[in-house]
């Protein structure tokens, strides 16, 4: 049997939620990953240390006796940040870095950033203690095509942003085009991308033909077969700018199967497997271990894992749904075989 052992990974951009979601997501994720990075975007948002420090604890207690997983924590950004919690922040070992979100975006976004000029002086106090920024780079304006809103928002923002602060290393969250890859490459070492396995995957198809499809939506919404392309070719270059982050994004099935789905894709149920999928079809196998396991790492200043997990290629079928009844959450491919497994 095809067997591929890799240095033990980590997801570089990951929502576990909180309450019963949480207990239910937390185990997936720790039996893949030794250590993620958490989103902020809780009903409210994590916007002070303190918060941060007790929703890791309740991550904590969510992990299985027996799995070792460790939490890094990010704060969310808004208007009111200070930057008295920025040095707080970049005090304390457990918080890794901000998340900007513009207001409305995303989900829970809505106490995210309405002015981006208007909180410079919180970037430069990021520049200063040295704090990641993580950006979800898209455009709130209605007026914008939503297919648009990502491109637009390197033009409009991201550009002015890297130029004012160049020591700010900032990760563009879940890149999603063409251009957010050429933008990246030709920044400086600062700034990196994380890439999900659904936009390695699937084009906008996948949502839209042959009926809409509520559980391939998520934001930045998933683009044409060209944007894919560029994403697999960046994700499989063994460039160290780009590393995985899976943005799994639990909600509740019937709020994704619903006249107003919300936005996001559950994919840590079997991520590696999803990514390893998206590898082998690239013929770029050999190419995974790094971009799972290493930019990350060194991106963020932490040490790589030591330990392995092994994946076989052995087709398995996804469960239809995850939890029980009204907390149910259906996963990406739910009913659908994938053919790599987790040992
Ligand atoms: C995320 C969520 O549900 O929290 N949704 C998504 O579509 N990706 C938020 C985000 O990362 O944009
Ligand atoms: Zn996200």
């Amino acid at each position: 049997m095809k067997t591929l052992t890799i240095t033990r990974p980590d997801d570089w951009h990951l929502h576990v939620r909180n309450g019963a979601v949480l207990k239910t997501v937390m185990p997936h994720t720790a039996r893949q990953f030794a250590r993620a990075i958490i989103m902020p975007n809780l009903k409210p948002p994590v916007t002070t240390v303190a918060q941060a420090l007790i929703y890791r604890e309740e991550i904590l207690a969510a992990v299985p006796a027996d799995l070792d997983f460790t939490p890094l924590m990010t704060l969310y950004l808004t208007g009111s940040t200070t930057t008295a919690e920025i040095k707080k922040a970049a005090e304390c070992e457990h918080i890794h870095a901000f998340k900007l979100y513009p207001a409305g975006a995303t989900t829970n976004s809505d106490s995210g950033v309405a002015d981006i000029k208007a909180i410079y002086p919180l970037l430069a106090a990021m520049e200063r203690h040295d704090l990641p920024l993580l950006i979800h780079g898209e455009v709130t304006d209605d007026a914008c095509d939503i297919f648009d809103r990502e491109r637009v928002f390197i033009d409009t923002y991201l550009s002015d942003i890297t130029r004012n602060f160049p020591g700010l290393r900032i990760v563009v969250e879940h890149v999603t085009t063409t251009e957010a890859v050429q933008f990246v490459l030709a920044s400086t070492p600062n700034i990196a991308a994380t890439i999900t396995p659904q936009h390695l995957l699937f084009n906008r198809n996948a949502i839209l033909a042959g009926g809409i499809k509520p559980h391939y939506y998520c934001l930045p919404i998933i683009k044409r077969e060209s944007h894919r392309l560029a994403l697999v070719e960046a994700a499989t270059s063994g460039n160290p700018k780009f590393f995985l982050g899976t943005d799994s994004a639990p909600h509740l099935t019937s709020l994704k199967e619903n006249a107003c789905g919300c936005a996001g894709c559950y994919s840590a149920h079997a991520a590696l497997e999803l990514y390893a999928e998206a590898f082998e079809r690239a013929d770029a196998l050999n190419k995974l271990e790094a971009f799972a396991s290493f930019y990350g790492a060194d991106f963020y200043r932490l040490p790589r894992n030591s330990g392995t997990v092994t994946l076989e290629k052995t087709a398995w079928k996804v469960p239809a749904v995850y939890g029980k009844n009204d907390l149910s959450i259906t996963p990406l491919k739910a009913n659908e075989e994938l053919p790599w497994k987790l040992q």
